[in-house]
């Protein structure tokens, strides 16, 4: 199927493959294989599942060939990332009548979308679980082996897992993401997410902090903050009797090493704060890089998409980034062609985009979700070719200026946490830059390794990378 989004799309990947260090399961086990799609805060939730199953016994297998239960972690965002789901799970019936025992389950938004509508549609499955429900998953597993299918679907206004260790899955070894709160109370018009993850709630502070060090200690050296909407985390801290805001939260996350890198993803442009900006300019460890995702360029558009800003509130929130922390790098969403969107509030979008000059850009055309308040209020009424042409000037405009972006980068120095070997050559480091540039650069007679930092030079640059040196003193 023909899509028309930008070419690696972040919150429509698929994780093929899952692993644990071997020394956390049993192979005599029974196994599970388990699929991530849609945003970070999925990928997250599969490393929570991971865990709760691993404690109760199962072991990990990064092949569904081998598994006794596959799970397929789904996103709802758009009907594309519906769609993908339902084609992967006609690629488990072969699988299903060679393995008759083999039990396969839908968990997150799509589970929390359809609920039991899911079993009545697609026949193989035969547990749907959504995701405020996981901890439920081995009783529901063991319930399901006798037959009967299980559903469990209710949303928590206080579940966070707070107390559950992530068994890290597709891990670098050097970076890792960290739930910091659950759900959403924003009610953007377009969006599926207040419906599918439920009210906003933040995970205790102690637990993330502990969390982190955790990770530290385990040579992970960069921690993504994750949450759909990181500036509205509050959390009582009853020992100092103190509320811990998301720029409290974040320095407490800093101190911690200045070895430990800190992220943040996603930001709403009307909770970012002065004191968040502060902090990150305070600390070198917290990365000069902000999601803000505007959307769209167009205010009456904005505000029929219920986003709470005008065009020119959001731009007067890029110019305080740029004075408070210059050189920030910056990333954005956007829209193309939701309900009533004019050739003229377009052109508003192209010219917001000059006028951001962003980094990143995840751009997408508006896909109508069930339930949602824009599909019971408004008509989806502009023509998909329209909106794909539109995408289609956006992404141009993007691409131009995201190869603008990599070339001011090219003559500077980038300190740069190295990832691991470069996709290419084994004779290279890959790593990302402070603000979240991909650098390659050859591997020099010098004591670096995995989770180093390292000054590069930049001397050059593609679209998607910078190539450079290493600085000499
Ligand atoms: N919480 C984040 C925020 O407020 O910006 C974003 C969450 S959402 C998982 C990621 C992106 O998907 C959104 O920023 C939006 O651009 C896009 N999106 C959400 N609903 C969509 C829809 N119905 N059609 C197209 N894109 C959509
Ligand atoms: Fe969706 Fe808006 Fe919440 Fe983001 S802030 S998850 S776009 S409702
Ligand atoms: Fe998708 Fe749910 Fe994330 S709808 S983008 S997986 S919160």
């Amino acid at each position: 199927m023909f899509e028309l989004t930008q070419d690696k799309v972040h919150d429509e990947r698929r994780q093929g493959e899952a692993f644990a260090p071997l020394s956390a399961y049993d192979a005599s086990q029974k196994k599970f294989y388990i699929e991530s799609y849609g945003c970070a805060m999925n990928f997250a939730d599969s490393e929570v599942v991971a865990s709760i199953l691993i404690d109760k016994g199962f072991g990990v297998t990064q092949n569904s060939e081998q598994a006794d239960l596959i799970f397929l972690n789904t996103c709802s965002i758009r009907e594309k990332a519906e769609l993908t789901v339902r084609k992967r799970l006609t690629e488990f019936r072969r699988l299903k009548k060679e393995k008759p025992g083999l039990l396969v389950g839908v968990l997150g938004c799509m589970a929390e979308r359809l609920k039991s509508k899911f079993i009545e549609e697609e026949k193989l499955v035969d547990l749907v679980v959504g995701p405020d429900a996981y901890r439920s998953l081995p009783t529901l597993i063991e319930e399901a082996e006798t037959g009967q299918k299980g559903v469990n679907v209710l949303l928590s206004r206080e579940e966070t897992y707070a107390d559950i260790s992530p068994i890290r899955l597709n891990s670098n070894g050097v970076t890792a993401f960290v739930s910091i709160m659950r759900g959403c109370n924003n009610m953007c018009s377009f969006c599926v997410v207040p419906f599918t993850r439920g009210r906003e709630r933040s995970r205790d502070a102690d637990s993330i902090i502990k969390e982190c060090k955790e990770l530290f200690a385990n040579g992970y050296r960069e921690v993504t903050l994750l949450g759909q909407n990181v500036d509205s985390y509050s959390w009582i801290d009853e020992n100092n009797n103190e509320k811990v805001s998301f720029a409290i939260l974040m320095e407490r996350v800093a101190k911690i090493s200045p070895l430990l890198r800190v992220r943040f993803s996603t930001s709403h442009p009307k909770d970012i704060t002065d004191e968040v900006l502060f902090t990150i300019k305070k600390y070198d460890n917290i990365c000069n890089n902000i999601h803000l995702p505007v959307q769209s360029g167009s205010t009456r558009i904005l505000q029929m998409m219920n986003r709470t800003y005008t065009r020119e509130w959001y731009i007067s929130k890029i110019n305080r980034i740029r004075e408070i922390i210059p050189g920030c790098g910056l990333s954005t969403d956007m829209i193309s062609g939701f309900c009533t969107e004019t050739e003229e509030d377009h052109k508003e979008t192209l010219s917001l985009m000059e006028y951001c000059e962003y980094d990143l850009a995840y751009m997408y055309y508006y896909s109508e979700r069930p339930g949602t308040l824009a599909e019971r209020k408004y008509k989806d009424d502009v023509p998909e070719e329209i909106k794909k042409t539109r995408l289609k000037e956006v992404i141009a405009l993007h691409r131009i200026q995201s190869l603008t972006s990599m070339q001011k980068q090219v003559g500077k120095i980038a300190r740069v946490l190295i990832e691991g070997n470069s996709k290419k050559s084994d004779a290279h480091w890959a790593g990302r830059s402070d603000i979240n540039k991909v650098v390659v650069f050859p591997k020099a007679n010098n004591d670096l390794s995995k989770g180093s930092y390292a000054d590069v030079l930049i001397t050059k640059c593609t679209a998607g990378t910078l190539l450079g040196k290493i600085k000499e003193d």
